[in-house]
């Protein structure tokens, strides 16, 4: 990625500036008619069909998809690619806030954009494919969320995805924290009723894979984490019996908000294995991020519980109140894990890859071998435990 991003805004679309560009489309369902949809995964050479001194125009619903693969194209020969907005016009406007308004995507789109603006370098390898050393100051960044879950509106975190190399990365750096955030839970109310389970469920997602890793000895990190994982648990229990629920879409978006803004991590390791796995089959698959999380969370945690049975035992008796009384602390670390089985099924979630549009055909080892490992938990995985997780889920 060289930075130069060129673009056309929608009003010079409008205007016919974008006449006689062969109009390509990465979603099946193309948002502007007659549009070729075009698998950019797959992008991996010269296209079949298309020329390359042809012009094109490339709409991409999510922006960051746009703003990372033109220059892939470009690699490829395709020099007269184009695509709808991005950077290139908060540079050309001069602007001097990025406003995001929505969820998770949005927020972390307009990190990834108020980091890339006043940068002249190669925004991919400075801060994504790995972590960089912000040394230049971002535009400042409002939020107004609409669609709460990931967290973002307050942490300088952002998961980005390449799709061109196929990596869904996550980086947190604290120069891009949004200086505000706007939370009106109303906001959230016209989120589709699955949508909103999963944003819930990646709250909840996220309270574990920090609540699952040392010390674990008492401390009041973990006792914070349990009480909001009680609260998620009632909360989208609610929700999902009745969505115009307010006090508990509002509850979720303050619980959203409370598992990331670092002070459960206080002095926690944190495992984040699950959000490992599940990103990179996010990259291959495109399945939603919640989603992916009900459908790995059981399976990897039925595996790892004995090693970790003093917390996955607590687990089950603080969070999910499961008597202690007559069992082991390993029936107890297990009973853990099957109840939260349960509620996952209890709301409808996916349980299986398949579910999530994972074929036989799904490169299963490569996404595998993809995945990061963290070592923050209690697995210490191998790609290969990976992989076992992955067909277990399928
Ligand atoms: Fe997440």
């Amino acid at each position: 990625m060289d930075g130069a991003l060129e673009s056309i805004t929608p009003a010079e679309f409008q205007a016919g500036k974008a006449k006689g560009y062969r109009i390509l489309d990465v979603s099946l369902s193309p948002s502007i008619r007659g549009a070729q949809y075009i698998e950019l995964g797959k992008v991996n050479g010269p296209i079949e069909g298309i020329g390359k001194d042809e012009k094109l125009l490339l709409i991409c619903q999510k922006g960051k998809r746009s703003y990372f693969l033109q220059s892939r194209l470009k690699h490829y020969g395709y020099t007269n690619t184009k695509v709808l907005e991005g950077v290139d016009l908060a540079r050309r406007e001069g602007v001097s806030l990025v406003l995001a308004v929505g969820g998770g995507s949005v927020m972390d789109c307009g990190k990834a954009i108020a980091l890339a603006v006043p940068y002249d370098g190669d925004v991919w390898e400075g801060f994504w494919a790995k972590k960089g050393e912000v040394r230049h100051q971002p535009l400042p960044l409002g939020v107004i969320v609409t669609m709460c879950g990931t967290g973002s509106e307050c942490n300088g975190g952002a998961v980005v995805t390449n799709e061109a190399v196929k990596i869904k990365t996550d980086r947190d750096y604290p120069q891009c924290n949004p200086r505000f955030a706007l939370m009106d839970p109303t906001y959230t109310l016209s989120v589709p009723r699955n949508q909103m389970l999963y944003g819930g469920f990646d709250a909840l997602s996220h309270i574990m894979e920090t609540y699952f890793s040392g010390p674990d000895e008492e401390n009041v990190s973990d006792d914070i984490a349990e009480a909001l994982m009680r609260g998620v648990i009632r909360d989208l229990r609610a929700a999902a019996h009745d969505p115009s629920d307010y006090n508990a879409r509002s509850n979720l978006m303050w619980e959203s908000t409370m598992a990331e803004n670092r002070i459960i991590k206080l002095n926690k390791r944190t495992d984040f294995m699950a959000h490992m796995m599940e990103h990179q089959l996010g990259a291959y698959t495109d399945c939603s991020h919640g989603a992916g999380l009900a459908v790995i969370h059981p399976v990897y945690y039925r595996r790892i519980c004995q090693k970790g049975a003093v917390k996955f035992a607590r687990f089950a008796v603080r969070v999910w109140g499961i008597p202690q009384e007559g069992r082991s602390q390993e029936e107890l670390a297990l009973a853990g894990v099957e109840a939260l089985a349960g509620f996952i099924r209890e709301l409808g979630l996916p349980t299986t890859l398949r579910e999530l549009g994972v074929t036989g055909d799904t490169p299963l080892e490569e996404i595998a071998n993809s995945v990061p490992l963290t070592g923050g938990g209690y697995g210490n995985l191998t790609h290969k435990d990976v992989l076992e997780i992955f067909r277990a889920c399928y």
